[in-house]
């Protein structure tokens, strides 16, 4: 790694924190030149990058470090954030290809509501990454960055099942029988990601809710019925005040799917209204290991997260988008999996790690993911 590129990383969290500041929760973005005696290779390429939303803080980070990771490069860069607006979102991205940006890195709100944009892309030769989340429906998407998104899954599914006491610290069975009563939180339908994340957790625990170690009460086991749109925390937290009216009024629940840290505090903020304490607060997954979520988990109020270190994607697509800006074709770690519908796309995914209590510092603290301070506080310093 270049020193360069070490420095970048070193400024990505003063940047979020900035992004952040500056643009609040709605639509906004900035556009940048290259640094003085900036990289070599880019002089005057653009490269567009479209986020969907900064209210939750991974994309807030995921923008910043792209940013930092173009410019360390050479390149301009033109930072969107569509406030979960798909027209918005559209015309962002339209008037990128009018500017003649010379890439595109794309995470999208819906990934199917984005052909007409990629069409535009290319018949105007401008090479599109999906990042994170995949575009559907569309040949003209050339390469995919994102984690493994059903490992993450499997590993939100294990999670749950080792704070139940169901699995050991090794995943091995445990003998606990339970039953156990938990219920489902899965992620925004219009998100591709959102099923692969459902489909890698049931394949870990429908076994145990065929066998009865796990009970869901409420009976909605269908990621139809448990999927939250636009992965929104009040509507968690709605979902979950009705199912303790409807479903826990005489049973305690004992443990929560939470597909990321927004529902997972959603979900704990009605179980919070419902008068449950740190005592018997349910075991509750997440993702993303935002730091309102990591005060939590050192709290003991929510179990888990999964940690996606937006560094190291920021750093695949900065990669990729040099080698496309290169003339080049970035080398794929999979063929096989993201079929869009017109194509596989060929990805590079990226593996993410449990958090929990015991190895949050370890993970998060100590990779200058976040300071101390930051995990005390669940804000930003
Ligand atoms: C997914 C992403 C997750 C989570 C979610 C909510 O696409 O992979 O990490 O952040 O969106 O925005």
């Amino acid at each position: 790694m270049s020193m360069k590129r070490i420095l970048s990383v070193a400024t990505i969290a003063t940047m979020a924190v900035a992004l952040g500041a500056c643009s609040g929760d709605g639509a906004g973005g900035q556009t940048s030149t290259p640094p003085e005696g900036g990289g070599s290779a880019g002089e005057s390429k653009t490269v567009g990058v479209a986020m969907p939303e900064q209210t939750l803080e991974r994309w807030q980070a995921d923008g910043a470090a792209v940013t930092q990771g173009l410019e360390a490069a050479g390149y301009a860069v033109d930072l969107q954030f569509a406030g979960n607006d798909i027209p918005t979102q559209q015309e962002q991205i339209d008037q990128m290809i009018t500017k003649g940006v010379d890439v595109l890195i794309l995470a999208s709100i819906d990934g199917a509501s984005l052909s007409t944009q990629l069409d535009a892309a290319e018949a105007s030769g401008i090479p599109v990454i999906a990042y994170d989340r995949l575009l559907t429906g569309s040949p003209n998407v050339d390469f995919y960055v994102t984690f493994d998104n059903f490992a993450v899954g499997q590993q939100q599914g294990t999670s749950l099942l080792a704070g139940l006491g169901v699995l050991d610290a090794e995943g091995e069975a445990t003998g606990e029988e339970g039953p156990f009563m938990v219920e489902l939180f899965a992620g925004s339908p219009d998100d591709n990601n959102a099923k692969f994340f459902f489909d890698g957790a049931m394949s870990v625990l429908q076994p145990y809710i065929d066998s009865g170690v796990l009970d869901v009460a409420s009976g909605q086991t269908d990621f139809g019925q448990v999927a939250i749109q636009g992965w929104d925390q009040a509507k968690a937290q709605s979902r979950m005040d009705d199912l303790l009216t409807s479903t826990y009024q005489q049973e305690q629940i004992q443990g929560i799917l939470a597909a990321n840290d927004a529902l997972a505090r959603g979900a704990i903020t009605a179980l919070q209204g419902g008068g449950y304490g740190l005592e018997d607060i349910p075991v509750v997954t997440g993702q993303d290991a935002e730091l309102a979520s990591a005060k939590w988990i050192a709290e003991g109020w929510q179990y888990s997260s999964i940690f996606k270190d937006t560094r190291k994607l920021a750093d695949t697509a900065v990669d990729s988008a040099t080698v496309l800006l290169e003339g080049g074709e970035p080398e794929p770690n999979d063929t096989e999996t993201y079929d869009n519908g017109m194509k596989v796309v060929p990805s590079y995914l990226l593996e993410s790690d449990v958090v929990t209590a015991e190895n949050l510092s370890a993970l998060l603290v100590d990779s200058g993911y976040y300071s101390q301070s930051e995990v005390d506080s669940g804000s930003s310093d």
